[in-house]
């Protein structure tokens, strides 16, 4: 039976160590971190990961400023909004909650947004600093994935990693934190000929393709490392792309769904906000 990764412990960690460093910044007569979030239109998923944001923020001690807009806003409307938090002096990360209704062009709402404000390293100029090895700020759910790693000791270094997705938020910049960690990294898609035989090779497997519990006992080696990003809905029950029932027997560890990556993720905004805060005042 596979050790579980535990991320609600994990997630709690990292919010107290940011907690402590903001308590020790404003006893020495600090102002407060500020992250600003942005919400267009009512999906209901996006409404529930914005009141967590906020609630975590409350948690760190952080000031959370929420930005709730109608479904039909339009792209000057936003682009205003943007100009203002990015000029707005107290403001030092913003959030713009994906996806945006249709009508809206989410990567030009990216590029608008000041990077040393993206504390989600959406923007063109952090995902070129990550691609280089020099990131300002790591995204939010492939940083919470390897704070998992190192937080169980699992060793990156000369490894098998495959990563399973190519997605602008998690895939992609996964497999390029791995890789900056000197794992040999494998890519798959939804194009890849033979994913079980890839899957098979992975000494680290991390899955982001958002199809309920894809990944199987079948497709895994004895003894894998299973990190499941997968949040997906089933008969009203969350589950992941990772069939956690059969790998768990066979891997050596793996996360559950929930309370695996999903808690990372915001851990890992505030430790971005916080970030960004002290980039913020070092440079006024
Ligand atoms: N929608 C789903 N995940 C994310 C995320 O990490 N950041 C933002 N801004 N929107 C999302």
């Amino acid at each position: 039976m596979a050790i579980i990764i535990d991320g609600k412990i994990t997630s709690q960690k990292v919010k107290d160590e940011v907690f402590s460093e903001v308590k020790k910044l404003t006893e020495k007569g600090m102002r407060k971190p500020c992250l600003a979030v942005v919400l267009v239109g009512d999906n209901e998923a996006s409404k529930i990961y914005v009141r967590n944001k906020k609630r975590s923020c409350e948690e760190v001690g952080f000031i959370s400023l929420e930005y709730l807009l109608p479904a039909d806003t339009n792209q000057e409307e936003l682009n205003t909004l943007i100009d203002s938090l990015n000029s707005d002096d107290t403001v030092d990360g913003i959030l713009v909650q994906l996806p945006l209704p249709e009508g809206l062009d989410e990567q030009s709402v990216i590029n608008r947004i000041s990077p040393q404000k993206d504390v989600d390293a959406f923007h063109p100029q952090n995902v070129g600093r990550i691609t280089l090895g020099k990131p300002s700020f790591l995204p939010c759910t492939p940083a919470g994935v390897m704070r998992l790693l190192s937080e169980y000791n699992i060793e990156i270094s000369g490894r098998e990693c495959v990563v399973v997705g190519r997605s602008n938020i998690v895939g992609k910049p996964m497999s390029l934190l791995l890789l900056s960690e000197n794992g040999t990294v494998t890519v798959c898609h939804s194009r890849t000929y033979d994913l079980a035989q890839v899957t098979k090779r992975a000494d680290i497997l991390v899955v982001a393709i958002g199809v309920a519990k894809k990944i199987t006992a079948d497709m895994i080696k004895e003894g894998a490392v299973v990190i499941d990003v997968g949040m997906n809905r089933v008969d009203g029950k969350l589950c992941g792309d990772v069939d956690f029932e059969s790998c768990s027997k066979k891997a050596s560890y793996i996360t559950p769904v929930p309370g695996g990556v999903g808690p990372m993720t915001i851990a890992m905004l505030m430790q971005n906000t916080l970030t960004a805060y002290k980039m913020h005042i070092n440079q006024s």
